[in-house]
């Protein structure tokens, strides 16, 4: 009898600590799928827009002097990033100090005649952005953007600067009329909105562009003028900023990288992701805070933190925009979408790979020539309501990666995981055509007719020259 109660009462145990672990650690909830993509509703997506935004994204001639289009920092193959950074000498305006940071080349400082004038800290060489260029592939899901948001989803009328023209979900719209007037990216001091529209009024699209992709090179076959092409999109050929800024827009929220290993291993193909990145997955999801801010699908809570990449005072980040301390140094966390493609990555541009990544995180773990500027990380966001997730937290260190295999597991499936083929290859809807500042390189991926015969031909030329300078210097 007593050993009978015994028993039971040591199953009854048993299962109550069953019960007891299954509550602490549930499985974790199903990831879903990206969400559709949320559109102005004043402004729905239209075949014609899409295609007049793909072709001012890519014409030079959006800016000042021809020689820079929205694509030239954010190129598809690159995450939407830019593969080519350059160094800004940070606050205290000296390059070779500790403040530096990798940002993107944009112009030559020009007055307001369009003559070139020496810039207080570039002099007459291109200008360099303070910070580096994000990918925008998922920007589109955001409710504010930018590194520190000030691009904000109220898109006001940038005429007037006080009609709402979105009242939400206009972020894309208020970036897109950045750059454009921007001495640094695109503009000659002092450019108006009126120097934009009247050049966009006469001159050829793309006039400067070639290797046009399919739509491109449909449209602009019958030799359409830009008013043609906003009438098609807006019903008349008038040309606004506001106009301007829709059609961008448009294209770039068309532009949806949701083909990666990890879409298609959710939706239930299981091989997609190799064993090695699937225990990548698995470890980033169950074991550490990474997905607490990188949360899928986005892989981004599109919130700003400050993680510590350098003293908050260097560059304050969220606190110039919103002029809360509490926001002092925090930027907006990136998308791990297309990771693997970028060279530069964060706001600093100086880390150089997601696994360089993982070591500046795991930094006060090991000696890795990272440091982090932020002691107490107490920051980490929890998970969102919703079911209880194992191993949620925040206790749990960012840095329990540096084990073998997880880390290199992590790093797999963070390079190679996350990336859209579509992306890499610059395949329909990521296609290009290629800018006339690529005309003697041979960028991955372009037909050897279109660029092999300039290349030869520049070669050829070279060649010639050098020859004939030889023959020369011979008979003298
Ligand atoms: C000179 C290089 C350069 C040019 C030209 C340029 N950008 Fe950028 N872009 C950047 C940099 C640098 C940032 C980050 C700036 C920041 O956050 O402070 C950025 C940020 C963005 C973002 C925000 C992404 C996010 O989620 O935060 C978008 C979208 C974008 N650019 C689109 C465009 C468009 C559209 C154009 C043309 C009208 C353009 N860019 C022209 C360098 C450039
Ligand atoms: C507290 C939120 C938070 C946590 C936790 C976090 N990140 Fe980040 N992550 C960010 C923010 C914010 C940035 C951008 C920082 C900046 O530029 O100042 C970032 C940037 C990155 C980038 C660069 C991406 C790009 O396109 O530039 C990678 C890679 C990355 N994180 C991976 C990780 C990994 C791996 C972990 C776990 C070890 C992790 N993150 C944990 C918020 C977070």
């Amino acid at each position: 009898m007593v050993m009978r109660m015994l028993r039971v009462l040591g199953v009854l145990f048993l299962l109550a600590g069953t019960a007891e672990r299954s509550q602490a650690q549930p499985p974790p909830p199903p990831p879903q799928p990206l969400p559709p993509v949320p559109v102005p509703p004043e402004y729905p997506i239209t075949e014609e827009k899409r295609i007049l935004g793909k072709i001012l994204f890519w014409d030079e001639q959006l800016s000042s002097a021809n020689s820079i289009a929205c694509g030239s920092c954010h190129i598809p193959s690159g995450a939407g990033a830019d593969p080519n950074p350059a160094t800004h000498p940070g606050p205290d305006g000296t390059f070779g100090t500790a403040d530096d940071v990798l940002g993107s080349l944009g112009v030559v400082r020009r007055d307001n005649a369009g003559n070139p004038i020496a810039d207080m800290v570039f002099g007459f060489n291109r200008q360099v952005t303070g910070r580096a260029a994000p990918s925008y592939f998922a920007s589109m899901f955001a409710p504010d953007i930018f590194w520190d948001g000030r691009a904000t989803s109220e898109f006001v009328d940038p005429l007037n600067g006080s009609s709402v023209v979105i009242a939400t979900g206009g972020a894309l719209e208020s970036q897109a009329v950045g750059p454009i007037l921007s001495h640094a990216e695109m503009a000659k001091d002092g450019r108006t909105w009126s120097d934009v529209t009247n050049k966009l009024a006469v001159v050829t699209p793309l006039a400067f562009g070639y290797a046009y992709p399919p739509d491109i090179a449909a449209v602009l076959s019958g030799s359409a003028t830009y008013p043609d092409l906003f009438a098609n999109a807006f019903g008349d050929g008038a040309i606004t900023p506001v106009r301007i800024a829709f059609a961008i827009a448009t294209y770039e929220r068309t532009l949806v990288a949701d083909q990666t290993p990890w879409d298609l291993f959710i939706a239930g193909d299981t091989n997609a992701l190799t064993p090695q990145q699937q225990l990548g997955w698995e470890h980033l999801r169950d074991r550490t805070v990474c997905t607490n801010c990188h949360r899928p699908p986005q892989f981004t809570d599109n919130q700003f933190h400050n993680i510590g990449l350098r003293p908050a005072s260097e560059d304050t980040g969220r606190m110039a925009v919103t002029g809360n301390a509490n926001d002092f140094g925090e930027f907006k966390t990136p998308s791990l979408r297309n990771v693997g493609l970028k060279g530069s990555l964060m706001h600093v541009g100086w880390v150089t790979s997601a696994a360089d990544a993982v070591d500046f995180y795991i930094s006060g773990q090991v000696n890795n020539g990272h440091m982090q500027f932020t002691a107490d990380q107490s920051n980490i966001p929890g998970t969102p309501p919703g079911p209880a997730r194992r191993y949620d937290n925040i206790n749990i260190p960012v840095l329990d990666m540096n084990g073998q295999p997880f880390r290199a597991a992590v790093i797999d499936f963070l390079e190679n995981g996350l990336t859209d083929p579509r992306v890499a290859n610059e395949t329909f809807p990521f296609d290009r055509p290629r800018l006339s500042s690529e005309a003697f390189m041979v960028p991955p991926g372009v037909p050897a007719s279109e660029d092999w015969s300039l290349t030869i031909l520049f070669l050829g030329l070279c060649c010639a020259a050098v020859l004939s300078r030889r023959i020369l210097i011979r008979r003298s």
